[in-house]
């Protein structure tokens, strides 16, 4: 049977950076730029996402559509008889588990969003904030409802197809997604005041930055663009031959970083105008933000529109990561495509009831000295993802090579890629031992 391929290069497009722009660009991006101190963080953020994001997502393509296989299937191929493709088991199993926690925030977005077009967010005073979001992460039945439906909406789009689900819907979503921040960010700059959010964001205090903020913008980028996680190995597989992967990858990565930056001019001109911090940290869309939007002319109005985006945002990342394991248990184990949705959707809602649970009932259970919730996020991100980047990048650059590599890219020399010594030495060298750098630090073999 024919594989099933995205159609049209500007689907390819809006599948890749709809994974890519997700919470980790509304949502995680601004608070740490804001924790971090602003301009000096970004441009660290930038170079990372020049020299090593966009190697490792030309590479991690170039391995999907050679292969023509999901994430494991695609090391057994391009290496058979060798136990490279453990690592697609890797990515497999990171994936699954940042679904579960993901799904949970996104669960949140939702519940945000419900309560802002009914009009009750507006209702709550500033001072009530920091508890109502306490209070409503720790309502277990309303996270697991809000949860669950992000969970099957997930799986009805990843159900349809990869044309005519996953490809048709982010074609919908993402213009949807780029409009609202428009509008949301003329009414930010237009705020009395804004300037000041503007130069936090753009007028860099190197002063600020740190060697632990580096390795924070580098595991970013990584994260922020799918990464190390077998999304973009699986996407790279739906591709068609004649696309050129280096031209999709710099657009998807243009895409990604303009709507992180994009996010940050939307939340700190109205932070500061309104004279809140802006290094709250993570809930500051959850509890700043409402304050935020409160004091503003049309305030409910805008917050609906900010939460429907972060939603959005979040459904186009969601459906990557079930894709990942859809794809694998189809193609490894011949499972239906609808089966395994069905399958691993409720597995990831098990998996996400111990999470929900450590901000209720089990808030008290540590392990490690973590919550479930902050231990799933800690193995997935911190650990899993690295790994897995690691092994992507040695693999590319040493086993299935370079020169491979680059004739995948390349269309086998059709389009002139010019960037082949610079791509040589950092798949070979630079990404393996800065993401190990990442790794030393997250298991805090390093101190910084
Ligand atoms: N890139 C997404 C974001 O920035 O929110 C998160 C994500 C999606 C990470 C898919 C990994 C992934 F495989």
């Amino acid at each position: 049977m024919e594989r099933d391929k995205f159609s049209s290069k500007f689907g390819v497009i809006a599948a890749a950076a709809g994974s890519a722009i997700g919470l980790g660009n509304i949502w995680k991006f601004p608070y740490i730029t804001g924790k971090n101190g602003g301009a000096a963080f970004i441009f660290v953020y930038l170079i990372c996402i020049i020299l090593v994001g966009t190697v490792v997502m030309v590479s991690e393509l170039s391995l999907g559509r050679r292969a023509q296989a999901n994430s494991s299937g695609a090391f057994k191929k391009l290496k058979p008889s060798s136990k490279w493709y453990y690592t697609g088991y890797l990515a497999v199993a990171t994936s699954f588990i940042i679904l579960a926690t993901y799904s949970i925030i996104a669960g949140w977005v939702l519940s945000y969003f419900c309560s802002s077009i009914t009009g009750k967010l507006t209702t709550i005073a500033p001072d009530n904030l920091a508890s109502y979001f306490e209070t409503l992460t720790g309502n277990t039945p309303m996270v697991l409802f809000f949860s669950l439906l992000v969970i099957i909406i997930t799986a009805f789009i990843v159900i349809s197809g990869v044309q005519n689900g996953i490809e048709k819907y982010s074609k919908i979503l993402m213009p949807i997604l780029f409009v609202t921040l428009i509008i949301l960010i003329i009414r930010s700059v237009t705020l009395d005041g804004a300037e000041k959010g503007l130069e936090f964001l753009f007028k860099p205090d190197f002063s600020q930055l740190t060697a632990q903020s580096v390795l924070e913008a580098l595991g970013h980028s990584f994260y922020s663009l799918s990464l190390g996680m077998g999304v973009i190995i699986t996407y790279g597989s739906y591709i068609k031959k004649e696309e050129n992967l280096a031209s999709l990858s710099l657009k998807v990565i243009a895409a990604d970083t303009i709507v992180a930056l994009m996010a940050g001019v939307v939340i700190f001109p109205a932070v500061f105008a309104y004279g809140f911090e802006p290094g709250a940290g993570p809930s500051l869309i959850f509890i700043t933000l409402p304050a935020v939007f409160q004091g503003m002319p049309f305030g409910s109005f805008f917050e609906s529109l900010f939460f429907l985006l972060v939603g959005i945002a979040a459904i186009t990342s969601t459906i990557s990561l079930l894709e990942v394991s859809v794809s694998f248990l189809t193609e490894e184990f011949h499972m239906d495509r609808k089966k395994a949705a069905i399958f691993l959707s409720a597995g990831v809602f098990l998996l996400s009831i111990p999470a929900i649970l450590s901000f209720g009932a089990w808030s008290g259970v540590k392990i490690f000295g973590l919550s479930i919730f902050d231990l799933f996020d800690y193995i997935s991100s911190y650990i899993f993802l690295p790994i897995g980047g690691i092994l992507t990048s040695i693999f590319v650059g040493w086993v299935w090579g370079t020169k491979n590599a680059f004739k995948e890219i390349s269309n086998d020399g059709l389009y002139s890629f010019k960037g082949y010594k610079f791509y040589n030495i950092i798949i070979k060298y630079i990404a393996p031992i800065a993401i190990f750098m990442i790794l030393l630090y997250s298991t805090n073999i390093i101190k910084l």
